[in-house]
């Protein structure tokens, strides 16, 4: 019997969430009729479709499905029903599989592929570096499953979401794409952003495999680290993210690793992601990061190519095919995975359709994960809340009269919803502003007081107007977008000096950050109170102004270590910057004319941001995990159990007047380096306190070992401590722990 006729007969789809049993009698048959057999792993009712449609698929159709393109540039042009964005994929809809009609990506549907069309807009949700900062699964959820189904409703039925590459480098230009620097907490978060997409049948891509840790030289940088440190820093991230998330796609890195480009890294996309995760959806690549017809080392499909091009998996793969070097069971394995992913998500029987939207829903979705993820920096003399008695404020800088800037810049960039009511040219691109001003937000909140506004660029002239002012709300902005890093980490345009004089004029200086990520703060001790905002995304004036009146108590925490000065880094000037600088001349991939080819290094090897900083002893201007409240929280009664399965148990009470939420984190010491090993957010009422085990997951107390290919934990004694942030403990215990070999 043929192969798609047992699976035919057995109605394949019906089985997706039944019985594994099921699905084996089916794989029986399969193997009983003499057909190929499927890889040797657990079957399940994915695999089996996938199998039967390939055997209905002819090569050129294989082919079709191994190769995206870009849909702005399609021959013939696309009918209307195929929605337009980063790239497109052929699908096959004589046999139920369907174009995959993909979009950017992880805030929001990005929608600046065919240029800035005025009625092209989506609902901006804040950076993922805030959305990191909540520390707050089901919130990060949520607000990418709004993003999802926008894009289900759009037409798209892939996201290029879930970037997890670790925030090492707190210059890199996508720092606002990802979600910090700790791999335990950026796995976790992005695996449930990831669910969140994929919950509307979208598929959603876990990016970019791996180490794309700067810009600056991305697509001809080699980024250099041994297997064991690379295992437990940012392979962990991706490893955590793809068990939680489930994503249908891998998307592979522009940049190489120890010498081998990302996508067509065996040992990455072959070894490690197929062999040792048993990851079975498909890898794709990055936007021409394609070097050569690159199947078998893992790549299954190239992303992005033209039909002037064709792309390496286009012509060369069939001159690879004619001449032997590539077979038809190579494509075959390939576009099996794709199939596969496919139906896992539900692409084949829920289509997207081109829906109206309910804005006003979303923009509130994006609001709550705003306010979930600001930061409360800095609060001397309970400055914030703003207080009844204040009558007059003035807000200087940011364009806080016209709106927020939403978001950083590159693909993700997201035109948002009311059109941006600011444009501002940008090196590589343009800011854009959200028609939401924490300047019309406070005048709403506060009737009673005046708020005025100053541009803030004349220094004089704002700190003569803040020193009349009851209250002052100065906004700090620093743009960053992909293809550029930030050349240092101080906010540009003099606005440090301009923050300054203001700060000096006016003790009731309220400094509001929206920044991409860290920035050196010169006037700190001269601010009365810091909030750092990221880009808060389609309501950010909304959030931040709840934040200020106290309609919200700030409970996010940092995702990343703000340092005291750039020499404090692992890596104390960004590696090949010299060769690139701010030049504008670059390619399409924001690759700087004439740059050679170089190295990245990372002397901090697993010990990125806080771990660094724990290790050297350096002195952070905020570490990592910090974030004040309206209210206190205290800690008491560290339990721990040890052995195989290692739980920390403590008590949390808020000791503090108003309602809030409190992320305690549990640190451990692994051969002498800090690792955040688990986290706890509670809300809690005012006297309330509340009882919190925290479950740690072996792997992130453990070291690879690398002869032996799995996780070792050391049988011995380990330091746990208990704290608001990576600085300085709350509660210590130590925790005896029996050895453990587990399989990653
Ligand atoms: C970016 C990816 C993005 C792709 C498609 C690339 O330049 O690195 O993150 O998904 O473009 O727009």
């Amino acid at each position: 019997m043929k192969l798609e006729a047992i699976a035919g007969s057995m109605k394949v789809r019906e089985y997706r969430h039944r019985n594994r049993l099921v699905v084996s009698a089916c794989v029986a048959a399969l193997y009983a009729a003499g057909v190929a057999p499927l890889p040797a792993m657990a079957q399940d009712a994915d695999d089996v479709w996938a199998e039967s449609v390939l055997k209905q698929m002819t090569l050129d159709e294989k082919l079709d499905l191994v190769r995206g393109s870009n849909p702005f540039a399609a021959k013939p042009k696309l009918s209307r029903d195929v929605a337009k964005g980063a790239g497109y994929v052929k699908g096959v809809p004589r046999l139920g599989v369907p174009y995959l009609t993909e979009s950017d990506a992880s805030v929001g549907v990005a929608n600046m592929m065919g240029g800035l069309r005025p009625g092209d807009v989506a609902t901006a949700l804040p950076s993922t570096v805030l959305l990191a900062s909540t520390w707050n699964a089901p919130l990060v959820e949520r607000g990418s499953a709004m993003i999802g189904a926008e894009a289900r409703d759009k037409g798209f039925n892939v996201l290029l979401a879930g970037g997890v590459n670790l925030a090492r480098e707190p210059r890199n230009g996508r720092n606002f794409e990802y979600f910090g620097e700790d791999p335990l907490l950026a796995g976790t978060l992005a695996g449930h952003a990831i669910r969140g997409v994929q919950s509307n049948h979208v598929m959603s891509t876990i990016k970019h495999f791996a180490l794309n840790t700067q810009e600056t030289g991305r697509t001809i940088l080699s980024a250099d680290m041994e297997e064991g440190p690379l295992r437990e820093s940012d392979l962990l991230a991706f490893e955590i993210g793809i068990e939680i998330g489930q994503p249908g796609s891998v998307m592979c890195a522009y940049n190489k690793i120890n010498g081998t480009f990302g996508c067509e890294n065996s040992f990455l996309l072959n070894d490690v992601l197929r062999r040792d995760w048993g990851y079975k959806g498909f890898v794709m690549s990055d936007w021409g990061a394609v070097h050569g017809p690159s199947i078998r080392a893992g790549l299954d499909q190239e992303s992005g190519t033209t039909p002037a091009d064709a792309g390496y998996f286009g012509s060369q793969l069939r001159t690879a095919l004619a001449a032997g070097t590539v077979t038809e069971a190579d494509v075959d394995r390939s576009v099996r995975r794709i199939l596969r992913s496919i139906h896992a998500v539900g692409l084949d029987t829920h289509p997207p359709a081109h829906r109206d939207i309910d804005y006003d829903a979303n923009g509130r979705v994006a609001q709550e994960v705003a306010e979930g993820g600001i930061v409360l920096l800095k609060n001397a003399r309970n400055l914030l809340p703003i207080a009844a008695s204040v009558r007059t404020i003035l807000v200087v800088g940011g364009h806080a009269d016209v709106g927020i800037l939403a978001g950083g810049g590159g693909s993700s960039q997201v035109n948002p919803v009311g059109g941006a009511v600011l444009k501002i040219p940008a090196a590589f691109g343009r800011k854009l502003y959200s028609n939401s001003s924490p300047v019309a937000a406070l005048r709403n909140a506060l009737p009673k007081a005046t708020v005025s506004f100053d541009d803030g660029t004349d220094p004089q002239r704002a700190a003569d107007a803040a020193r009349k002012a009851d209250l002052v709300v100065v906004i700090g902005e620093q743009f960053t977008t992909e293809t550029m890093d930030v050349k240092d980490l101080n906010l540009p345009d003099n606005q440090n000096d301009m923050i300054a004089a203001v700060a000096a004029a006016n003790p009731a200086t309220v400094v509001v950050l929206v920044t991409g990520g860290p920035v050196l703060m010169p006037w700190l001790d001269k601010a009365g109170a810091v909030l750092e905002a990221w880009y808060p995304g389609q309501r950010g004036g909304e959030a931040i102004a709840r934040v200020l009146t106290g309609a919200v108590n700030p409970s996010g925490h940092l995702a990343m270590t703000f340092p005291a000065s750039e020499r404090q880094l692992p890596n104390p000037t960004i590696p090949g910057y010299e060769m690139a600088g701010e030049t504008v001349q670059r390619d399409l991939y924001g690759l700087p004319k004439d740059m050679k080819p170089f190295s990245v290094t990372y002397p901090e090897g697993a010990n990125a941001g806080y771990r660094w900083f724990d290790k050297t002893g350096a002195k952070p201007l905020f570490p990592f995990g910090h974030g004040l409240s309206y209210t206190r929280f205290s800690y008491k009664n560290l339990r721990v159990t040890g052995g195989a399965t290692p739980r920390m148990s403590f008590t949390i009470a808020n000791t503090g007047k108003r309602p809030g939420a409190d992320v305690a984190q549990v640190y451990a010491r692994v051969d002498g380096a800090k690792r955040l090993v688990g986290w706890s957010r509670v809300d809690l009422k005012p006297g309330e306190s509340r009882q919190v085990s925290v479950d740690v997951d072996p792997r992130v107390i453990a070291r690879f070992d690398v002869a032996a290919r799995n996780w070792h934990v050391a049988e011995g004694t380990y330091d746990i401590e208990v704290g608001e942030d990576a600085g300085q403990p709350v509660l210590k215990a130590k925790v005896r722990l029996d050895e453990q070999r587990i399989k990653p």
